[in-house]
């Protein structure tokens, strides 16, 4: 057990997949996972282990945010020898060739800041993806017929943002989506010498302010789950 963490020694897998909500992972746990287990349920935090084609999983919320990914992180890293990271989750659009149920493989995540910034001190560090994860995820997207976007997003403190110039900026450099996480992610498993990789779904668009309907989300949450489970275990 951990400070934030129910499960014993042994119980999660090298392998994690992180939805920022933990009833999602309860549902793909359930959906997508053999012989699914909670092993954890501290502040309503779940965590699943099963096996997917025979190999052990943990799918594992990370809260909403990077100091709260950068909490569940830590510890399943450190504590309980995660090596592969995969968040899943949603994102909104900022350019107008991503469309709402496109999906984003995160190659690198800008940001203001993130639980790490302090270590950086005048350090612009980079994060990014993990390229045999992100070259999985490709090529499992271009074979399900999946849209799919490649390049970097934006990982945002906060959902209701208040600084339109540098959403204009980042737009106008390229940046594909806004989440709130993968960069914490990134950060870490650079540091800690493990594998990362962010699949999104754009659930909403910046520019148009389109909105995926509810029903069309487990679909898609569907689909990135597959991206995720696939990129960990291509030859599965
Ligand atoms: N901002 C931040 N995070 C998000 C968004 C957004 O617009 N959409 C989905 N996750």
């Amino acid at each position: 057990m951990t400070v934030h963490i129910g499960a014993e020694k042994g119980q999660i897998a090298e392998t994690v997949l992180m939805p920022g909500d933990p009833y999602r992972a309860e549902w793909a746990a359930e959906k997508f996972l053999d012989d699914a287990v909670c092993v954890n349920k501290v502040r309503g935090m779940l965590g699943f282990t099963g096996t997917w084609r025979g190999n052990p999983v943990t799918i594992h919320g990370s809260g909403m945010g990077m100091p709260s990914l950068s909490i569940y992180a830590n510890e399943l890293i450190r504590d309980y020898g995660a090596k592969t990271l995969i968040r899943i989750g949603s994102c909104g659009g900022m350019q107008d060739a991503v469309k709402v149920r496109d999906v984003i493989i995160a190659m690198t995540a800008s940001t203001l800041s993130t639980p790490s910034r302090g270590i950086f001190k005048e350090l612009n560090f980079a994060p990014c993806a993990d390229y045999g994860l992100l070259a999985n995820a490709v090529a499992t997207a271009k074979s399900r017929d999946v849209p799919y976007h490649v390049g970097g997003i934006y990982s945002s403190d906060v959902f209701y943002d208040e600084r339109p110039d540098l959403t204009e900026q980042m737009e106008r450099h390229g940046t594909l989506g806004v989440e709130m996480e993968a960069a914490e992610l990134y950060i870490l498993a650079a540091r800690y010498g493990v594998r990362a990789l962010a699949v999104l779904t754009v659930s909403d668009h910046l520019k148009t302010g389109e909105a995926l309907p509810s029903e069309d989300r487990e679909r898609s949450f569907g689909d990135m789950v597959e991206i995720a489970l696939e990129a960990a275990f291509p030859d599965a």
